[in-house]
This record gives C-alpha cells, sequence and structure tokens, in this order.
C-alpha cells in the first residue's frame, strides 16, 4: 500500500467509517508456523470424543457427536446484496447454528476443553482401554470435578467453554465483560456455572480471569488471546468445508478462487478457520475479516509496523486511534488483537475491512426475509465483504495484483454466519425491527 493511500486507510479507521486493509503485500511473513498435522491432531481429538459428546448431548445424537454446520447456497441474499452473478456465486457457513454453544466458538472453545480433559483423563489412568465413553462414568466426573476451566470471555467463548466444560463435570468460570449480553450469562448460570461480572471491557475481563487462575493449579485458564488449542479448534473446521464444497460441485484453484469472509474479535476464530483453509487450498483462498467501526483491533495490529503512522506503535489498541469500542456486536468488542493469531496469518490474509453497526442490522434482517436465517449482530459483519472487495480501490488493487480480476464470474464467495443460535425471541425480534426500520 502506498504511503499517501495507508493515511487515508488510517483517517478512515480514526472517524469510524467503513474501510478495507488488503494483506498479502510484499515482506508479509509469518513467525509462527503451524503445519497440517496439528490441525489434524485437532480433528482426530474431535473424533475421538464424538462418541462421548452424543452421549452427553442429546442434541449431537442426530450427528454422532459431530458439532458441524451447513454450507448453503444463497442466492435470494446475494440478489439482495446486489452481488451480480459474473463476480462469483454467494454462499453461507452456518455457524450460526453450530449446536451445544449456538456459534463459531463451539470449534475453538470445545477443543481446549477436550484436550484439557484428555490430558487429565490420561494423567488419572481413567483412559487405559481407549474408551471415551469411559470419561462420562461417575469415577470420571469426580475426577474432573476436582479441576476447574475458567475463560474471559464477551459472552460466546464463554458459552461454549462453560457449557462444555460443566457438561463433562469440571468446575466451570466464566469472567464476563461488561458488554455481555445478560441472556448468555443467565443460560450459564443455569448450567452451574460461575458467571463473574467485570465492569470492564473484553481485555480487562480476560487478564481479572487469568489473574485469579494463576492462583490455583487445578484451574485451567482458556487464554483467548494466546491460545493454541483454541485456534487449531477452529482450523479444525477446514478439511469438512473442502468436503462440503467438493460435495457441491465447487472447484478452488487458480482461475477458480474462493473468498471467504469472517467476523473477527480478538481474531482467534478466524485466525483458525484462515489458517486452516491456508493448508488446504493455498494462494486459492482469499480470507477477508470482517470489524466493527468502533473496534477494528486485527486491522489495527496489521497495520501496526507496516508504517510509522503515529499513534499506531506495536500492538496497539483501538482506543489508541480514538475509538470507542462500542458497538452491538458483542463478539467482536475487542480493543486489542490477539497477537499469536495475528501473527500466524500475517503472511496470507487477504484482508480485513470494517462496518457499521447499522448495516449490520440490515443485513440481518434481509437474511431473515430472504432466506430465512435467524444471526446475531456481531455474525452478520461478513455480508458487507463482497462488495468492500469489489468497489474499494485497495480490494481493485488486490484483485488485480492477486491476478484474480479476469476470474471473478468463477468465484465462490463464503460468508461465515458465526452465531445466532440460542438468542431469545424476544432479543431477536427487536434486532429484527431494528433492521426493518433501517431498511425502510
Ligand atoms: C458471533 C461471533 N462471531 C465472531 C467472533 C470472533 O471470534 P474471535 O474473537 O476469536 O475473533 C465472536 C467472538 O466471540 C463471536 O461471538
Amino acid at each position: 500500500m502506498t504511503f499517501p493511500a495507508l493515511r487515508d486507510l488510517v483517517e478512515d479507521l480514526r472517524h469510524a467509517r467503513p474501510a478495507l486493509w488488503a494483506g498479502r503485500s510484499e515482506g508479509a511473513r509469518s513467525t509462527h508456523s503451524i503445519d497440517a498435522a496439528q490441525v489434524q491432531q485437532a480433528v482426530q481429538r474431535f473424533e475421538r470424543f464424538a462418541p462421548l459428546l452424543a452421549q452427553l448431548f442429546p442434541e449431537l445424537q442426530v450427528s454422532g457427536g459431530r458439532i458441524e454446520s451447513a454450507l448453503l447456497h444463497v442466492p435470494q441474499m446475494q440478489q439482495a446484496l446486489q452481488l451480480p452473478e459474473q463476480l462469483g456465486r454467494l454462499w453461507l457457513k452456518a455457524d450460526h447454528s453450530l449446536p451445544v454453544a449456538g456459534s463459531i466458538k463451539a470449534r475453538g472453545g470445545v477443543h481446549e476443553v477436550l484436550e484439557y480433559a484428555e490430558q487429565i483423563a490420561l494423567q488419572h489412568g481413567l483412559l487405559a482401554d481407549g474408551d471415551y465413553l469411559q470419561l462420562a462414568s461417575d469415577a470420571a466426573r469426580a475426577v474432573f470435578a476436582s479441576y476447574q476451566v475458567a475463560v474471559g470471555s464477551t459472552g460466546n467463548l464463554g458459552l461454549s467453554i462453560g457449557v462444555m466444560a460443566s457438561g463433562l463435570g469440571f468446575k466451570a468460570t466464566v469472567h464476563m465483560s461488561a458488554d455481555a449480553k445478560e441472556w448468555k450469562k443467565q443460560r450459564l448460570r443455569a448450567r452451574g456455572v460461575q458467571v463473574v461480572e467485570h465492569a470492564g471491557d473484553y481485555a480487562q475481563a480476560v487478564a481479572a480471569g487469568r489473574a485469579l487462575a494463576d492462583q490455583d493449579t487445578h484451574c485451567h485458564f482458556v487464554d483467548d488471546e494466546h491460545s493454541l488449542s483454541l485456534l487449531l479448534g477452529y482450523a479444525a473446521a477446514a478439511p469438512y468445508l473442502v468436503a462440503q464444497l467438493a460435495e457441491n460441485g465447487i472447484a478452488v484453484d487458480e482461475t477458480h478462487p474462493l473468498f471467504v469472509y469472517i467476523p473477527c474479535g480478538v481474531g482467534g476464530a478466524p485466525g483458525g478457520v484462515a489458517l486452516g483453509l491456508q493448508q488446504a487450498f493455498g494462494p486459492h483462498v482469499h480470507c477477508f475479516f470482517a470489524e466493527p467501526v468502533q473496534s477494528p483491533c486485527f486491522m489495527v495490529e496489521m497495520l501496526a509496523g507496516a508504517a510509522a503512522l503515529p499513534g499506531l506503535e506495536a500492538h496497539p489498541s483501538v482506543y489508541e486511534l480514538g475509538l470507542n469500542n462500542q458497538t452491538e456486536a458483542d463478539g467482536l468488542a475487542v480493543p486489542r488483537a490477539s497477537e499469536l493469531a495475528a501473527d500466524v496469518v500475517r503472511g496470507f490474509l487477504g484482508g480485513v475491512f470494517t462496518v457499521e453497526d447499522e448495516t449490520l442490522f440490515r443485513h440481518l434482517c434481509l437474511l431473515k426475509d430472504r432466506e430465512g436465517l435467524q444471526i446475531e449482530p456481531s455474525a452478520a459483519a461478513g455480508f458487507s465483504g463482497p462488495r468492500a472487495l469489489l468497489e474499494s480501490v485497495a480490494g481493485q488493487d488486490y484483485l488485480q495484483r492477486q491476478k484474480l480480476l479476469p476470474h471473478m464470474a468463477n468465484a465462490t464467495h463464503i460468508v461465515w454466519t458465526t452465531g445466532g443460535l440460542f438468542v431469545p425471541d424476544e432479543e431477536y425480534a427487536r434486532f429484527l425491527a431494528r433492521g426493518r426500520d433501517l431498511l425502510n
């Protein structure tokens, strides 16, 4: 990116105007390398636990314990977004309907709890004969009950960790930030999870939870800002998506680009998914992360150090740009990105774009009206991606640099809808009414 373009981008960010930053520039490198075998281990861990999960969670019986979502073609939504078919076809990865946790957080959060449970079970000789169903026995649950799993969360990660940890018999504590929705806290308390409310933002809730957990050797703290296990759990989504694309006859190669638009908070969920897809498709997949205009922490992290712009030193927060981190997209209300996720994707990330809250509500409403799908505001952030890419100067520049312009008619655009299954009806009705008002 040229210096004037970068300066304009930072101005847009400071004024909370929607913007797109495109990646894959010369010299962008990751220092962490996570290989495909590590992602495969996460896939296998989910498989080992599947029979146990099917037993513990009745909603998983139909899938044999697999926590997965559909890949849906959404032509009506494509029309509503006014995306011409010559620029590709719009699909949706329906993580808003993921069972157990109701959001993409089911992937990483569940994986980390399972990894911890496996480690404790092995230490206590509970898996001597390799039968994971043993972990539902009274003896195993008594062992798990002497350990605790804790996490700091804006809501959805807490739901996933709390539900899975308490389901296995662990004590579970979730440190919630001020922006966490009340219904998410109630849902956790109903499952016996201890909810600690913090007056501060997400970063403060995480720091407080981490400090408390550090004092207890029987407490495992799921650290959303640094956890490799979480990241691998999200990355494990890729092999299944690869199979879904093949089932639908969708090619991904040099002349059939795949664009994926994923809502981003701290960056673990989209970072993990992008990593898994990168391992599967190499340069032919282009992942773009979506953030609220007031919480563009991942874009800020990508920009830091790229040019010596004042106020953007190493690992900055959105507050340093004069933004307030206030958004209705509670899952994305994060002031500072995960350095791990940022480092992992830096070498291949397609880009990051920002979205106004009003656009989230419009898209939430359009998705209900056109496709009958119910999502939460955070999960709507990806729908602005195709237009941001196709209509902005930075997006066009990216398509040109990547030599994609001649192939756009063959492109597949997947918007990842990341949450919504458990939003209470009254709350969803309010979201819908707000979207409808804005559309009228
Ligand atoms: C619905 C939803 N989408 C996306 C995300 C972003 O995930 P991450 O914070 O790992 O970037 C979250 C985070 O909680 C979420 O709740």
